[in-house]
């Protein structure tokens, strides 16, 4: 087979070697390849627990990624080398354009900055890779991100949850413009924050972004699934770009005096509907999530706690549809033996409060508008959940006293 080569200034070279040589040439002209590289989406902070946190964010170019973490406090970022955390896959540092970079073996109630960095994989063969240009946060002339690990023996704590927003992020904006490190410490995201997951952007510019530019690079939001980010092919990919503890939509955690259990409704219709043409297989999924709660309902972290609040998306009570009806049969009984202080829901888009009914729910319900907040206190004595509009104008108060 004849060999494809390129002659330049009397040097022969291959086909191969000219692009590698062509690649590198435009990577060092300044102003073209090369400068190109940034960061796209993010940074974004999920799963932030005692010990660890996980780090999200995109860049328009595949690249190696990693975070530098440093105390907290006044000295310059650039005072001292900091660790760097990378996201490794098996062994392998991954390359990609979506970056999760998990940063474990953090002090407890403790507070960090830190600073992610992407570096452009021009080409990646066998182990001979060409770099191109690093993307960073700046901390020249910003001040570097921050976080606070969560802390159990917190006796306050404030949270925020929005749901519905379809991905209206003037309403996003609206709810949550107030959220700020040191004033809130975490945000959920109770499901249906977009209409359908299609693709990337649609996920990312639909919210994430205007959640960014807001608070999600230093308080960390919490995503409760809705049945609308079920749908669409882009929804497979959810956990990847919400990373959680369980390494599921549904998980658990503990901050301060509160144990939070987050459960994922799956669809509202029976999987069979003609509306989800064939894909999909809720009810299994419901049944594996109450195998799950059985168990969680049993820890102590859950069981120590002073309240008890449970985030699910679409409410088990109100709606004779079958996604209603699933959840009431199989996470009601579980909960109904849990202690539960309040269990917060969305997907009507209209406020209700359901007192607890024995037989039926015995904890109270709480559902929040597409256009409203709900804004939490808790302390020892009491957990304090106001009701608030755009304006930031209080509608409803609802108080609840810890359940030990
Ligand atoms: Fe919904």
């Amino acid at each position: 087979m004849a060999s494809h080569a390129i002659n330049i200034s009397g040097f022969k070279m291959t086909m191969k070697k000219f692009y590698l040589f062509l690649v590198f040439v435009l990577s060092i002209l300044p102003g073209t390849y090369g400068q190109e590289m940034k960061i796209t989406h993010g940074p974004y902070l999920q799963a932030l627990g005692e010990n660890e946190v996980t780090i999200v964010w995109t860049t328009n170019r595949k690249a190696v990624s990693w975070v530098e973490v440093a105390p907290s406090g006044d000295e310059s970022f650039y005072s001292q080398e900091h660790p760097k955390y990378y996201e490794t896959r098996n062994g392998n540092r991954v390359a990609d354009t979506l970056h999760r970079v998990r940063i474990t073996g953090l002090n407890a109630a403790e507070s960090y900055r830190y600073r992610i960095f992407s570096k452009e994989i021009l080409t990646y063969e066998g182990h001979r890779v060409l770099y191109g240009n690093i993307a960073s946060t700046n901390v020249y002339r910003q001040k570097p991100l921050r976080f606070s690990t969560a802390n159990p023996a917190r006796e306050t704590i404030n949270f925020t949850v929005v749901n519905d927003i379809h991905g209206n992020f003037d309403t996003l904006h609206a709810l949550t413009r107030d959220v700020k490190f040191g004033t809130t410490d975490l945000v959920f995201f109770n499901g249906d924050m977009v209409s359908s997951m299609d693709n990337e952007a649609q996920v990312l510019k639909g919210f994430m972004d205007k959640a960014t530019e807001l608070f999600a690079g230093e308080v960390p939001a919490f995503f409760a699934r809705g049945n609308h980010e079920a749908r669409g092919a882009f929804s497979i990919r959810f956990p990847d770009y919400f990373p959680t503890f369980s390494g599921h939509p549904y998980y658990s955690f503990r901050q301060g005096p509160v144990a939070f259990i987050v459960l994922d409704c799956g669809e509202d219709k029976p999987d069979s509907d003609i509306e989800y043409s064939g894909l999909a297989d809720f009810d299994a999924y419901r049944t594996e999530q109450a195998e799950w709660l059985k168990e969680v309902v049993k820890t102590k972290e859950f069981l120590d706690a002073p309240y008890r609040v449970v985030i699910l998306h679409m409410p088990p009570y109100g709606s004779e549809w079958h996604g209603s009806r699933d959840l009431r049969r199989k996470f009601v009984p579980i909960l109904n033996e849990a202690g539960i202080t309040v269990m917060l829901c969305g997907h009507t888009h209209r406020y209700s409060f359901m007192e607890a009914n024995h037989g039926k729910n015995q904890f109270p319900i709480l559902i929040n508008a597409n256009n409203t907040s709900l804004e939490v206190m808790v302390d020892l004595g009491k957990m304090t959940i106001t009701h608030k509009n755009t304006s930031g104008r209080e509608l409803h108060r609802h108080e609840f006293k810890p359940v030990r």
